[in-house]
């Protein structure tokens, strides 16, 4: 067997049938969106991730066609919301009519706009409780400090495609994704607000990783 055929067993079995789901990429694939979402297995990842914080307040940055939005949404309560950020128009318009079938657009919001635009709007509000950082690579540890910012001690943040298949552990590359996922780890691993670790994965999109962290009170000193 392969990776492939474990992903195939993983995902029939643990992520089931998805209407919905399958609906959300099959929108995106006849848009020409490139196939970089989430693998279901990962998406549910995010989603049970969401649960066991309690998540009521998440932001994800970098929705493209909505795939991880909807799960994402799934895990909040009724009354919670997901604030997800897209720079391409046509992908925020996909991903709302994807929203809707599914039946959770009231709990979503699309902000239309690059990060590092729309970010600082979002400052002073609620703090959100979860944050998926999964947008443009080289623009990683700009979005990380938004993360920590718009947080508080406890926020689960969660870093998409730090692997890269293995590139992430070539200190030479000029690849700027992989360069900017080289200074995402670096950051989690060296900014106080932050404790984290991360995992290779190996799904159907290849061999990447993810990596996990809390923001924490900086102010106190935490023994490493
Ligand atoms: C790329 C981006 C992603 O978010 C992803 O999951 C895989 C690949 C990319 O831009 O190459
Ligand atoms: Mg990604």
């Amino acid at each position: 067997p392969t990776h492939d055929d474990v992903d195939a067993f993983l995902t029939a079995t643990l992520v089931g049938a998805d209407p919905d789901g399958d609906a959300a990429l099959a929108a995106q694939h006849a848009a020409g969106m490139p196939a970089i979402e989430v693998a279901p297995v990962n998406a549910k990842f995010l989603h049970l991730l969401a649960r066991i914080a309690g998540a009521r307040r998440v932001l994800e940055i970098g929705t493209l066609g909505g795939y991880s939005t909807l799960w994402l949404a799934r895990a909040v309560p009724a009354d919670g919301r997901v604030v997800t950020i897209e720079a391409e128009p046509a992908n925020a318009a996909i991903a709302r009519s994807s929203l809707e079938r599914a039946g959770v657009a009231d709990r979503v919001e699309i902000l239309l706009g690059r990060g590092t635009d729309v970010l600082p709007t979002l400052d002073g509000g609620e703090p959100f409780d979860l944050v998926f950082v999964d947008a443009d690579k080289e623009s990683n540890t700009v979005y990380l400090d938004w993360a920590a910012r718009l947080g508080r001690p406890g926020t689960v943040v969660v870093l998409d495609n730090v692997v890269r298949g293995g590139d992430v552990a070539d200190a030479q590359t000029d690849d700027p994704k992989v360069r900017g996922a080289r200074r995402g780890i670096e950051m989690l691993g060296e900014d106080p607000r932050f404790d984290a670790t991360a995992l290779q994965t190996l799904d159907r999109k290849g061999w990447d990783g993810v990596a996990l962290a809390i923001v924490v009170d900086a102010t106190a000193s935490v023994p490493t």
